[in-house]
């Protein structure tokens, strides 16, 4: 099949919904969600009507089996279901169930490395000499004993570790327990593909794949130079630029080899993690992109610039600057790819909190993130509102744990309803539950909760032509006020404006915008507006034009 960018593709138009499937719904009891209960809340996420969520695609966090060491992100078998999850076959049924409600499934595939408790690497450690060495990354300490190079963990301390059976150090960039495959061996390669080909053939429509900018890493693994922001006492991963083992040029013949393998199929897609500036996330879609990644997510919405923690600020001038350098970057053809949350950074709601108005920004986040142009993906419950849960220190699960980065508090169990259990479980849940009081049967019984603004704007975006493949175009019309029109020839053109100052903002909207079509208050809904609007703060609305 050759592939063209026809602007067609299902992908295009689909708002993908992020399920952590540990914490999503457990089905017998022992406080870990698995695929069965994942089955029995498919209604929720879309059953046809607008009453449910919606949305068109999940991406399953990794299903593999594993120990579990970084929650799945250590792969002991690429072909299978961890068993806490379910088995193959629960796997098929939930593929069936999806896309007997037309929705469409990614898996989160994880190409960097493997655990060290993979076949692979309990091959490859047994000897210097066993066929699999070459399949992750080895090398002898320097000369004066020191490690091969400056390279760290992701998760912090250096990126090696030394076999002592063996008497070579091994490369990790993330704990230990997850050595790097080397990617420059076509036995990898080829193995790597028929993982995909093999979850192809069972009918998983794509893949968000896990730090795909990391998999190529410099030849000779040549150090990493010295980080000019870098201040003593900061964090020692940040000691250097990540350009030896991140982005690294030969990374994109790798790229185009997996997407080589989706273009086997029909209508499939791949989105990859990836970290860096505009320009750089912009190369991974490739040439026109054409034979790269279908979608490469823009995290900038979230953070900006490492260190990951300094969060993106909820204001105009940040959101003008980064929506408008993503367009700027993107090849003809790339279509963006935006997240406000994910399973390794702080929801919104808690990092948007300082004054206590969080709820708001979350509000007005959902008229940003479903009219901006490209592929949204919700994180589950932030639907509902969920907020980092804080873990009291004896319950920490994460590896990668410390005060910085810990991931737990955005981990915790989906909330659907308020029995000690919340719906999620009927045992001990794996993280603690956070406040009663947010969960989904309370949302259903508010009149505006937060779910019915987010299930309201993924319906609305669905007839709206402009909305998921018009153009972008900036307005001025405020300093506090990120403000853009999107438009497609014969649909109808949507303004959209954000205040993200505390106080009103009037403005003074362009000619022939008429009706409020979504709005962070319900109320303003179906008002026809003429001349000016003004909004009050932290408020945001969709404008159609008359
Ligand atoms: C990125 C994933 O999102 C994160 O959760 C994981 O720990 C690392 N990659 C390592 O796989």
């Amino acid at each position: 099949m050759t592939a063209t960018a026809t602007g067609d593709e299902w992908w295009r138009r689909a708002v993908i919904y992020q399920v952590y499937p540990r914490s999503f719904q457990d089905s017998n009891g022992d406080g870990i969600g698995d695929l069965p209960g994942l089955i029995d809340r498919l209604d929720y996420l879309n059953d046809g009507t607008p009453g449910s969520l919606g949305i068109d695609a999940i991406w399953l966090s990794p299903t593999f089996p594993s120990p579990m060491k970084d929650f799945g992100y250590d792969v002991s078998d690429y072909l299978g279901v961890a068993a806490e999850f379910g088995d193959l076959e629960t796997m098929d049924r939930l593929l069936a169930e999806c896309h007997s409600r037309d929705i469409r499934v990614l898996l989160d595939y994880v190409p960097n490395h493997t655990s060290d408790q993979h076949p692979w690497f309990l091959e490859a450690r047994a000897s210097r000499d066993n066929p699999k060495r070459d399949w992750y990354v080895w090398r002898d300490a320097k000369p004066d004993g020191s490690r091969p190079n400056n390279w760290r963990s992701a998760f912090g301390g250096p990126a090696w570790t030394f076999d002592e059976a063996t008497g070579q150090y091994y490369l990790h960039s993330f704990l230990k327990e997850q050595p790097d495959l080397n990617w420059r061996n076509p036995g990898v390669v080829q193995a790597m593909h028929d993982v995909l080909r093999f979850w192809l053939d069972r009918g998983v429509d794509g893949f968000r794949i896990d730090v795909m900018g990391m998999i190529v890493k410099h030849p000779e693994l040549a150090d990493n130079p010295p980080n000019p922001n870098w201040v003593p006492g900061g964090s020692d991963r940040m000691q250097h630029l990540w350009v030896n083992n991140r982005n690294y040029p030969d990374v994109f013949e790798a790229v185009r080899g997996i997407r080589g393998v989706l273009d086997e199929y029909d209508a499939r897609v791949a989105v990859g993690e990836v970290f860096g500036s505009a320009e750089e996330i912009g190369k991974f879609y490739g040439e026109a992109a054409l034979n790269g990644l279908h979608l490469a997510f823009n995290f900038q919405l979230i953070h900006e610039s490492e260190p990951f923690n300094r969060y993106t600020p909820w204001d105009a001038t940040a959101l003008r600057r980064i929506i408008e350098n993503a367009e700027a970057a993107l090849p003809p053809g790339a279509q963006p790819c935006y997240a406000i949350a994910n399973h390794d950074r702080s929801r919104f709601i808690s990092r948007n909190n300082h004054d206590g108005r969080g709820l708001e920004r979350a509000r007005a986040s959902v008229i940003l993130l479903m009219a901006l142009r490209g592929t949204p993906f919700v994180y589950y419950g932030e639907e509902i509102g969920m907020t980092d849960v804080e873990i009291p220190d004896d319950q920490l699960q994460d590896p990668a744990r410390f005060r910085s980065f810990g991931r737990d508090p955005a981990r915790t169990p989906m909330q659907w309803d308020t029995s000690p259990g919340r719906g999620f479980t009927t045992g001990r849940p794996w993280l603690p539950f956070g406040p009663e009081t947010i969960n989904l049967e309370s949302q259903l019984q508010q009149d505006d909760s937060l779910f019915a603004l987010y299930r309201r704007a993924i319906w609305l975006r669905k007839d709206q032509e402009s909305l998921y493949r018009g153009v972008f175009q900036h307005i001025d019309l405020d300093d506090d006020v990120f403000a853009f029109k999107r438009e497609w020839p014969g649909a109808r053109s949507i303004l959209v404006i954000i205040n993200t100052a505390i106080e009103p903002r009037s403005v003074v909207l362009p000619e022939g915008y008429g009706q409020v079509l979504l709005a962070t208050r319900r109320e303003a809904e179906g008002r026809p507006v003429a001349g000016s609007v003004v909004l009050p703060g932290l408020a945001g609305m969709w404008v159609a034009r008359a």
